[in-house]
């Protein structure tokens, strides 16, 4: 089996993402992570950019022992020796040199002619040979280098030293098969080639940063760079959660390859970076997203609680996430919903699920998300009392700053809907109002209570109340995305206990 070697730009390209600065102590804890995630080499920053990026290359140079750290420069002689000196007190320290090769480039951003860029780029090289022995080089813009001068310039880096000669898709143009072929191209045209490492840099303009690393491995690259979460200068890098799964799933395929990734650290990496430059995650990013694992719809919750393998190509223990979801929503079937019920504790009979799912459904219908608060609140709802004799079927009110609240609730009784109006001093008095109408109770109003259940815009209201009735006192709890419902519903709650007694 052949190692692919992981390179890691977070702590450089990532952070080259707009918004994504993290400060030196906030490196060194990405670092100590990356580490430990079992990433071969750190490339720490850009020490020319800054002196804070200076001290945070060498902070993370003392500190990481296992892992290369790495430093970039341009072909300028201040870039070459603020780096070379930033990874000096690494146990494994390199420098990473690099110079655009595309005639776009040339033309426009440095009006040179191509043996002038090969001289500086030689002169470059040498220089940083001299302070660090381990050199790697980047002819930025490669995938849209002439391909002659790319062989050219490769070769040369490779006879001055270098012991890695990394392949830019620096706009993130190619796309796989292209790639492919400039990797499969380089190793036939390059004599010396064999005598380096090549490696692979990919960028997501066109979302293919992942497939094109990929597809440089299966054409040769045994160095990948990446970042965590992807993140990186414009639409950012390859990720390398999704490079290293992708290795690790698909055996058939990669199965000569190895990387020392430990995987199960892959979700706290990511959590981590997320936190730290304040990038959020998506929620249906590969591997680490919020919903990489969760099942929504009815019919994969079903299959997945039959057998995982129905809907999931990956273990989420492997990357670390203890266990997938079932995300429960208006798509969510009743297989699910009795599995959730079950591991929060509640025994439902057939009955009671039935009434408690109706209950749930109607609520997913308003509420993106249910969590295991709103489920206990409809469940509590709907099994509280054995047979209510009042049920609300639906209410209608009227209220602004201008008018008396009217309302009109319709009750069920022994199948039959039965409305009742009102007006009040508020909506959820005209409500209460039109309910003593129809169920004939004297009822005072001792104590309201409104607390949401979860968080967010749909957050389910639960209300609790306490209703004086015929000198008893009685209490009633109810749950809505609507406030108001959920008052009928406690007020209804109440009542029915009344009955019941
Ligand atoms: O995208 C790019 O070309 C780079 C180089 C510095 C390697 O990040
Ligand atoms: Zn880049």
């Amino acid at each position: 089996m052949e190692k692919i070697i992981i390179f890691d730009t977070t702590l450089r390209d990532g952070e080259q993402a707009p918004g994504a600065s993290m400060n030196s102590f906030q490196k060194m804890e990405v670092a100590a992570q990356l580490e430990k995630l079992g990433v071969d080499i750190i490339e720490a920053g850009f020490p020319v950019a800054s002196t804070g990026d200076f001290e945070a290359v060498k902070a993370i140079a003392k500190k990481v022992k296992r892992s290369a750290v790495c430093a970039l420069a341009r072909c300028v002689k201040l870039d070459i020796m603020l780096a070379a000196k930033a990874v000096k007190p690494a146990k494994h320290p390199r420098v990473h040199v690099f110079l655009a090769t595309s005639k776009i480039h040339l033309q426009y951003k440095f009006r040179k002619a191509e043996d002038e860029i090969l001289r500086i780029a030689r002169d470059s090289i040498r220089l940083a040979r001299k302070h660090c022995s381990d050199i790697e080089f980047s002819p930025e813009d490669a995938t849209r280098t002439e391909r002659d001068f790319l062989y050219r310039m490769v070769e040369m880096a490779i006879d001055g030293g270098c012991r890695t000669i990394n392949i830019p898709d620096t706009v993130g143009y190619s796309y796989p098969q292209e790639v492919y072929s400039l990797i499969t191209d380089i190793r036939n045209n390059v004599p010396n080639i064999d005598k380096a490492v090549l490696a692979i840099h990919c960028h997501d303009d066109l979302g293919l940063a992942t497939a094109n690393s990929l597809s440089a491995v299966l054409a040769g690259a045994r160095q990948v760079h990446c970042t965590i979460n992807g993140i990186g200068e414009r639409a950012g890098n390859a990720s390398l959660e999704e490079i290293v799964m992708a290795m690790k799933t698909r055996k058939d395929v990669f199965g000569d390859f190895y990387t020392d990734i430990n995987t199960k650290e892959i979700f706290r990496t990511s959590h981590l970076v997320s936190k730290l430059t304040d990038f959020a995650v998506p929620p249906n990013k590969a591997i680490v997203g919020a919903n990489a694992f969760a099942h929504e719809s009815g019919i994969h919750q079903d299959a997945v609680l039959k057998k995982r393998i129905t809907y999931e190509i990956m273990d989420p223990h492997d990357v670390g996430i203890a266990e997938s979801s079932l995300v429960l929503g208006k798509h969510s079937g009743r297989h699910a919903f009795r599995d959730r019920l079950k591991s929060l504790g509640f025994q439902l009979n057939e009955g009671q699920l039935n009434k408690a799912f109706g209950r749930f459904k109607e609520v997913a219908d308003k509420k993106k998300a249910i969590f295991n608060d709103d489920l206990r609140a409809i469940v509590e709802d709907e099994i509280r009392v054995a047979k209510p004799v009042w049920q609300l079927h639906s209410f209608e009110v009227t209220s602004g700053t201008r008018i008396k609240p009217q309302a009109k609730v319709i009750l069920i009784k022994k199948a039959k809907n039965i409305p009742g109006v009102s007006s009040g001093d508020g909506p959820v008095d005209a409500c209460f109002k039109a309910v003593d109408k129809i169920t004939g109770y004297k009822v005072k109003l001792e104590d309201f209570r409104l607390e949401a259940v979860t968080s967010g815009k749909d957050a389910l209201g639960r209300v609790s109340l306490k209703l004086k009735i015929k000198d008893s006192i009685i209490s009633g709890r109810g749950a809505s995305t609507d406030i108001i419902e959920a008052a009928i519903r406690a007020y209804l709650d109440a009542v029915n206990k009344l009955k019941s007694k």
